[in-house]
Parts: C-alpha cells; structure tokens; sequence
C-alpha cells in the first residue's frame, strides 16, 4: 500500500463516493433518456374531427379502427397502413372507394368485419369484437369512405 493512497480506510472492492454520485446520476439520466425517446417516439394520434367527437358510435369505431384495422387500412382506409405492402395475398384495398368489393350493405360489410375473407389477410373479428362493437367500427368504415352511417348499424333490428 503506498503512502499516497487518498482513502486507506475502503474496502477494496468500495468505489469512490464521487464515483457512486456519477453512476447514480447517469442512471436516472438514462431513464429521463428512455422517458424522453417514449414520449417523442410513441404514435402521433390524431385528434378525432368534430363530427366524430360528436357522435359516440363513431368515437368508439374510431378507437376500435385505430387500435385494430389501421395497422392495415391505413388511419383514413385508403388500404396503406405500416403493415399493408407486406401482406401476402390480395391487396388491403381502398375502403374510400367508391366500390366496395364485397358489398355496401350493412350486413355485408358486418359480415366482412366479423368472418373475414376466406385467403385473405382479413381475418374474422367476432372473437376479439362483440356485435355492439362490429357495427360501431363498420360505422366508423362508413364515416371513412364519406358514405351516410346506415340506421340499422345504429338501431340493430
Ligand atoms: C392484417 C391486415 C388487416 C387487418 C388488421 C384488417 N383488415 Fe380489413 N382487409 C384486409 C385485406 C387484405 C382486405 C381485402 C380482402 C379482399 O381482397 O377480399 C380487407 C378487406 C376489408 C373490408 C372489405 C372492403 C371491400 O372492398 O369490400 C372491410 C370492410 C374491412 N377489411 C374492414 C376491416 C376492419 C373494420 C378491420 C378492423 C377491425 C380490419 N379490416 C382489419 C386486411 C386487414
């Protein structure tokens, strides 16, 4: 041991207090990072237009279409969601076309929502939506393709 060692006293496995001081503040400087990078990082939501804050059958589609559909549909269904161009199989489609592939009925659109489309990426959706919600986001679907929200998805008959 030379005689120069400032702190003959420690352990020889202790570290400097300084040293402690600085880990410490470098770990709660990399958990303000990670917070920081969360809230900078995390999806941008849109706030929902007036005419759907308005109307609580359209805000729970909105919620539904957002946390399910968009990933594929794209957040206004023009059928260019993260995921779409990588699918396998036919293309998402553009629910803002003027033609529906499988029909614009309200029942044909539910049932799209709640079977899906047999060799497609749509899958049925009855299992994680129950029927009050299937018709809450087909009517969000109706709302995105500027197509008047159908009663009966309203009023189930
Ligand atoms: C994994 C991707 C994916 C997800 C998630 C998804 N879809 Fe689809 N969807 C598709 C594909 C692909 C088609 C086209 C099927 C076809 O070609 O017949 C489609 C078709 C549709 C159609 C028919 C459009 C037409 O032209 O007739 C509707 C309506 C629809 N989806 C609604 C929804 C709703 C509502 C959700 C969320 C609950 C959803 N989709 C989630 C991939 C997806």
């Amino acid at each position: 041991m030379s005689e120069i060692d400032p702190a003959p006293s420690r352990s020889p496995n202790s570290i400097l207090p300084s040293a402690a001081g600085m880990i410490v503040l470098m770990m709660l400087g990399l958990i303000l990072a990670g917070f920081v990078s969360y809230l900078w990082l995390r999806e941008p939501m849109p706030p929902p237009p007036a005419e759907v804050a308005g109307d609580p059958l359209l805000s729970e589609g909105r919620a539904i279409y957002l946390g399910r559909c968009a990933t594929c549909h794209g957040l206004a269904g023009r059928g260019d969601g993260p995921i779409a161009a990588n699918l396998i199989g036919p293309p998402v489609g553009n629910l803002t076309d003027a033609e529906w592939k499988h029909g614009d009925r309200p029942d044909q659109v539910l049932a799209v929502i709640e079977k899906g489309v047999p060799n497609t990426r749509m899958e049925g959706w009855s299992n994680v939506l129950d029927p009050p919600e299937a018709r809450a986001v087909a009517a969000y679907v109706y709302y995105l393709a500027k197509r008047p929200v159908p009663e009966e998805l309203r009023k189930p008959g």
